[in-house]
């Protein structure tokens, strides 16, 4: 490509991101380069420009994970499935499995991403929509590995598996109930009660204000009422391992419960008997770790966009200004959003 591109930099811990030049890469063997047309933004994506955590090994950085554009690319020995130069994409573009290298990282105009984090972005998505996916689908669907359920189960009524999903109105939320349900799973989750609705659509048989005093108690009766047992469930967001595990202990049985934590876990946390509590994380090992993106972009997301059973999800909030626009856009996020993902056009 040879020429040079606008990027948001990091130039050191703490930030602000600041916009400037950078040499735009070639592909590698296995990487595609995405014109980025947009990008979403996540709560580590604000971790990382201010307090440098998860680790910023290099500086300066280029931040950022999720976006969609188009394939500007490709290297030589890219997936088969990969889509071409030219075509509408979705990818996972993060520097975080790279080593920090600033080539990588959704926040400027050209970036690299593997290609087992690059599908097709399909005519009915917008870029803005498209955006959405990379980081909440590969959590959410990583939470299913960690706790050992394959990704392609597919449970029917009668085997009677129900998940509880705590903080179903977030972006990786969202993802859990849409692959909950693809997965077989009845689906219990919890959120603000203006979102009920909205996650019974994408798959929830039944929500719970999070907010009300006996939330534990609402929710062990309906799971009783329906006569199931309950013993798995991922805890998307803050605070949420405690009353997960009150509603655990009530509705178990037997069972070893198993529960994915996707916020970092303190080393304090709580615990219940015969209850497994794993963090919600990747393989570190890259050979499995590339086959496991693979299956969660190529397989799973892919499949879901192709039969229109997985849609974008939470609603799009688009912020604009675009890579100057990044650090008021991060700055709305920190402050907090409710079942919304917050996308900036570049
Ligand atoms: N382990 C990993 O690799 C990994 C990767 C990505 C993200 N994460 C973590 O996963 C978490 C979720 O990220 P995200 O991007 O999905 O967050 P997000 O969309 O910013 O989350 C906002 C939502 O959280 C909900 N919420 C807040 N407190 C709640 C509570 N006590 N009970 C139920 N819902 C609650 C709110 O629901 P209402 O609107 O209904 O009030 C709001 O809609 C973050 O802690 C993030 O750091 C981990």
């Amino acid at each position: 490509m040879a020429g040079r591109h606008h990027a948001a930099i990091l130039p050191q811990k703490g930030g602000p991101l600041s916009v400037g030049e950078r040499a735009t890469p070639e592909p590698g063997p296995n990487e595609v380069l995405i014109e980025v047309k947009a990008v979403a933004l996540n709560p580590v994506d604000y971790h990382q420009r201010d307090f440098g955590m998860p680790p910023v090994p290099i500086y300066p950085a280029v931040l950022g994970s999720d976006t969609a554009g188009i394939v500007a690319k490709v290297g030589s020995k890219v997936v088969s499935t990969a889509p071409e130069p030219g075509s509408r994409a979705i990818a996972f573009a993060s520097s975080f499995y790279q080593n920090g290298s600033a080539d990588h990282g959704a926040f400027q105009k050209y970036t690299l991403a593997q290609s087992e984090g690059v599908i097709a972005l399909p005519d009915a998505l917008s870029f803005e929509e498209g955006a959405v996916f990379p980081l909440a689908v590969m959590t959410a669907l990583t939470a299913w590995t960690s706790i050992g359920i394959p990704l392609d189960t597919r449970y029917t009524p009668q085997d009677k598996q129900a998940v509880l999903i705590w903080g179903g109105a977030s972006s990786v939320g969202t993802f859990a109930i849409q692959s909950a349900r693809s997965l077989g799973f009845t689906v219990y989750a919890t959120a603000s009660r203006r979102h009920h609705e909205y996650l019974e659509t994408l798959g929830a048989h039944a929500v719970f204000d999070y907010k009300a005093s006996d939330v534990v108690a609402q929710i062990v009766d309906a799971v009783k009422k329906d006569g199931i047992k309950l013993h798995t469930a991922h805890c998307v967001v803050e605070g949420s391992l405690q009353p997960t595990l009150d509603v655990l202990k009530e509705t178990k049985g037997d069972a070893v419960a198993k529960v994915a934590h996707s916020p970092v876990l303190p080393p304090d946390h709580p615990t219940l008997d015969n209850t497994e509590i794993t963090f919600n994380f990747p393989p570190m090992d890259p050979v499995a770790r590339d086959k496991h993106m693979y299956q969660c972009f190529h397989g799973w997301l892919q499949g879901g966009l192709k039969s229109g059973s997985v849609v974008p999800s939470p609603s799009v909030q688009v912020e604009g200004g675009g890579l100057e626009g990044l650090n008021a856009a991060l700055d709305t996020l920190k402050v907090g959003v409710s079942g919304r993902k917050i996308v900036v056009p570049i």
